[in-house]
């Protein structure tokens, strides 16, 4: 079963370009355990019983470590501003109501992905922002399940080992992409791809400037690693909502900090 897991994911590799930067692009049938379009081949993954928390000292050089207690989020998952991140993390059972097909918002590729509707309006009025300014978007990720972010991590310590995983891909549970309201950009500049390059296209500048503006916020912003716990995501935003991400960017706070000051 691990084997055929793993040539799905090589042939994704080789079509989507997968750099460490991003996870790999996960399809809507690995989303059937939400009733929605089922697998056609059930894949039964368990975390790697070897991995543990890891305890973070001050001083530590691992940024990227995962604190001793794990505690549950403070707020419902449903909670626009419920923290997820190393340390919180969302019940194995969470999973969004009102989850509908990203195309909706009109964004290309959104066929290929579910978000929840609460943020379809505004990222239709941001994908039409973009396109008024000749800035094309795509995605390449959207909501993934906790068991799809089984698959998604392990197949991150496969290539990376633990410690390259923890850089990059969020333990089950822990990742803001089981909220529904994560999306991974991409654009035609990159040729839809997945991966570092996208940083140095107009798309993920303008998102940069102009995301807030329709309730979405980059969640592991360049310089600010050891906050976040993970290496710079250029495309990785969050939906949380427009009164919030106004007042976040008001703030001058990153989303990390934003959010640990409303849990
Ligand atoms: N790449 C981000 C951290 C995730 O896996 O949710
Ligand atoms: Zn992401």
């Amino acid at each position: 079963m691990k084997t055929a897991f793993l040539t799905v994911i090589a042939f994704l590799s080789a079509s989507f370009r997968l750099s460490p930067e991003s996870a790999p692009t996960i399809s809507i049938s690995d989303s059937g355990d939400q009733g929605l379009p089922v697998a056609q081949e059930v894949v039964e993954y368990t975390l790697n019983s070897e991995i543990k928390p890891t305890k973070v000292t001050s001083g530590s050089i691992k940024w990227w470590g995962y604190p001793e207690t794990i505690l549950e989020t403070t707020r419902s998952g449903d909670d626009l501003l419920v923290l997820v991140n190393k340390e919180y993390k969302l019940p194995q059972t969470y999973a969004p109501s009102d989850l509908v097909l990203a195309s909706n918002a009109g964004i290309r590729k959104g066929e290929g992905y579910y978000l929840r509707n609460i943020l379809i309006n505004d990222l239709r009025d941001l994908i039409n922002a973009a396109k008024a300014d000749s800035i094309d978007l795509s995605m390449v990720s959207g909501y993934r399940s906790y068991s799809t972010q089984i698959n998604t991590y392990n197949y991150w310590v496969g290539v990376n080992g633990i410690d390259g995983a923890d850089k990059i891909s969020a333990r089950p549970g822990h990742s803001q992409h089981q909220l529904g309201t994560a999306i991974d950009f991409s654009s035609n500049e990159v040729a839809d791809g997945l991966g570092g390059s996208f940083r140095y296209t107009k798309a993920a500048t303008w998102l940069a400037e102009n995301a807030w503006r329709y309730g979405f916020a980059i969640s592991y912003p360049s310089g600010y690693e050891t906050v976040t716990g993970y290496s710079y995501e250029n495309c990785h935003y969050r939906y949380i909502g427009i009164t919030n991400a106004k007042e976040m960017h008001d703030s001058g706070m990153i989303l990390e900090l934003y959010l640990r000051s409303k849990n």
